[in-house]
């Protein structure tokens, strides 16, 4: 805990603490709905150019992780028809790594004329961010992954989202095993500096 007086210090420390389990340390039980409620609402916390509220979460636990197991496989095939069936297995189950795995993911309004499409992605990657703090925060791990089916149209239709839309990562969520350690981070020196106008 950071030895700082204020009523947001134990969020200060959760943030400090936020890491990736990664989906072969997720185990049974996964979240319940008012868990999932509450990181949901996190995510609606995000900055919102426009209030164009762009966060869309599909979740997708028990049997229809194989389901979507089947669509990212044959995802792979139409994209890749040389595709060895091994490869596809590999690929259909994967979902079935963690209890729940999130599609998430931005409605997207093209046609805005003062909030671009790339604004909205970052609201919703925001979104995303405080979604798995708040998971965090109440004992559960997750780890965003990302794959070329994410910008398959064909994928996007199966989970329902338009094809307009984008689909941001597969969020495992699960249990973290007993062994899994959060990492030690670097010092922020090294990622912060002053401008100093014309010294550059
Ligand atoms: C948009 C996005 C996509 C990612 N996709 C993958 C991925 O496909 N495979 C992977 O191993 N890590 C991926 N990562 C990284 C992991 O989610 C995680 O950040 C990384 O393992 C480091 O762990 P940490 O979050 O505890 O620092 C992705 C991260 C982001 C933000």
């Amino acid at each position: 805990m950071p030895d700082i007086a204020s009523p947001f210090a134990p969020a200060l420390a959760g943030l400090l603490a936020r890491a990736s389990v990664p989906p072969r340390l997720l185990r049974a039980p996964g979240p319940d709905r008012q868990v999932l409620d509450r990181a949901v609402s996190a995510a609606l916390c995000a900055p919102d150019h426009g209030g164009l509220k762009p966060w869309r979460f599909v979740f997708i636990e028990g049997v229809a992780r194989a389901a979507l197991g089947d669509v990212l496989a044959t995802s792979i095939a139409a994209r890749m028809p040389e595709t060895p069936p091994a490869r596809l297995d590999l690929e259909r189950g994967k979902p079935l790594r963690a209890p729940l795995v999130v599609a998430a993911g931005a409605a997207l309004r093209h046609d805005h004329p003062g909030v671009p499409a790339w604004e909205q992605e970052a609201s919703a990657a925001a979104g995303i961010m405080n979604f798995m703090n708040a998971l965090d925060a109440q004992g559960f791990g997750a780890c965003w992954l990302s794959s070329p089916a994410l910008r398959d149209p064909a994928v996007k239709f199966a989970l329902g989202f338009a094809e307009t839309d984008a689909l941001l990562g597969w969020i495992y969520i699960g249990t973290p095993d007993p062994s899994w350690q959060r990492p030690v981070r670097p010092a922020p020196e090294g990622f912060r500096r002053d401008w100093v106008p014309g010294t550059l």
